[in-house]
């Protein structure tokens, strides 16, 4: 298994370009499955989820091409029996159940694996489906799912923690192909969901409301193929603005949306950060001093939990007490213990995480256990002193592209390195 070694201390400067969004590209990978016709999608981020999903795609009778940056996918003759193997190792992979369903009106879906960040279930999703008239079994690890007559309704998807990201992009892509009007209440509003329905609308579907918590979707008979360029990555914008942020150094994020990055660039302000827009740019240095913050994880717009981890590592270096909260996903804190043995004071009580900023840190041997986590241990280890081993990077590698390169391009030392 790769790591990284990262010698810290070093300051980050100059331009990072911002690839396509990972959460974007893999729900529009699976809508894909709705039309014969070939789909070519472009700004497509080069990450291991990015290529699990092309397999998963192929395993269904799909043919698939990646070059460049640009995907091509025609789904002419598909089979709805998404195979174990592969659907286990990635979360994501649950978006090819709304397609099947709406497509073949049968599917067979292997239940989903991904980071190990809570339970993360999937009855909202369940609920959605059979709302629309999809008879659901689960038997042997499988979502066996049967919609005869799938029929538009109207459909809550509201959780415990809020809406659903993926359920809201099953539930529309089930109901494109639906006969009649679904509405969807208590929709997921992120930015990733948007770009599914640009898509799908794009295909010919009749979405209307994506972006806010009501989506209406009109069914039509059939889809068409399309071309579409993936929105870029605001997780990974985010991350490097912290980065920057957390060396003292200043990086211009080119493709970057300010617009989806709201909750994440007014934290930053208020830690201190400079955050400029300059000639049509985004700009973020770290300022005069850091200061502590409190913040709390919720759906879009508000604060993401995919950015929780990176702040914190941020917030480890601010004088003073930041308490950071965390509404969506419960045991999402695996970070807080590695980055205590980079010297950081944390304490988790509850779904609260305190952190007494300011204590230097210093190299040590981490290891990463989720995707955003590993982000936050390269961000701390580019700020301690000394030499930082994160392993398990095959995490990163999942939902950043060229991590490292990109990283070295703007100043860090960080290399990877193979076996542990
Ligand atoms: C997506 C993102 C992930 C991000 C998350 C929240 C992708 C590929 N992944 O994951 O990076 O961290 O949104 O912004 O886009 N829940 C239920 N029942 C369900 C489904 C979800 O209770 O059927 C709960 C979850 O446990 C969690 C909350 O709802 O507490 C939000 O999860 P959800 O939005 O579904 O996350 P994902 O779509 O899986």
């Amino acid at each position: 298994m790769d790591s990284f070694v990262i010698e810290g201390g070093t300051v980050l400067r100059g331009e990072v370009e911002v690839s396509g969004s990972k959460n974007a590209v893999l729900p529009i990978m699976a809508a894909t499955l709705l039309t014969r016709e070939t789909c070519v999608i472009h700004h497509v981020p080069d990450l291991s989820d990015v290529r699990f999903m092309c397999r998963i795609l192929q395993s269904l009778g799909a043919v698939v091409t990646m070059e460049g940056g640009t995907l091509t996918v025609r789904a002419e003759n598909i089979t709805g029996t998404g195979d174990y193997d592969l659907i286990r190792k990635m979360r994501g992979s649950i978006c090819i159940l709304g397609p099947l369903v709406g497509r073949l009106r049968k599917a067979s879906v292997s239940l989903p694996g991904g980071c190990v960040i809570g339970t993360r279930p999937i009855d909202l999703h369940l609920k959605g489906l059979s709302a629309l008239g999809t008879a659901m079994r689960i038997e042997g690890g499988y979502v066996h799912a049967e919609a005869p007559g799938l029929r538009g309704t109207t459909v809550f998807m509201g959780g415990r923690s809020g809406p659903t990201v993926l359920g809201t992009a099953n539930v529309v892509m089930a109901s494109v192909l639906a006969e009649g009007v679904t509405v969807i209440e208590s929709a997921a509003c992120e930015p990733e969901v948007v770009d599914l329905c640009d898509f799908l609308n794009a295909m010919g579907a009749r979405i209307h409301g994506a972006g806010s918590p009501t989506i209406t979707v009109t069914g039509v008979p059939a889809l068409a193929g399309v071309e579409h360029r993936v929105i870029p990555d605001r997780i990974e914008a985010g991350t490097f603005a912290v980065a920057a942020v957390a060396s003292g150094g200043e990086v211009t994020l080119r493709g970057a949306r300010p617009d989806h990055l709201g909750a994440v660039l007014e934290k930053l302000r208020e830690a201190g950060a400079r955050v400029e827009r300059r000639n049509g740019a985004l700009t973020v240095g770290a300022g005069s001093t850091l200061r502590p913050l409190e913040l709390t994880t919720m759906p879009y717009s508000g604060f993401p939990t995919d950015m929780q981890a990176q702040f914190m590592a941020l917030l480890c270096l601010a004088n003073g007490t930041s308490i950071v909260t965390e509404r969506i996903f419960e045991s999402r804190f695996m970070h807080a213990a590695e980055l205590l043995r980079l010297g950081a004071d944390i304490g988790i009580e509850g779904p609260s995480a305190i952190i007494k900023g300011g204590r230097p840190l210093s190299g040590a041997e981490v290891m990463a256990s989720d995707l955003r986590a590993s982000a936050a241990l390269v961000i701390a280890g580019m700020a301690a002193q000394g030499r930082t081993q994160v392993h398990r990077v095959y995490h990163l590698d999942r939902g950043y592209e060229r991590m490292e390169l990109k990283l070295s391009r703007l100043g860090a030392r960080i290399e990877r390195t193979q076996g542990e």
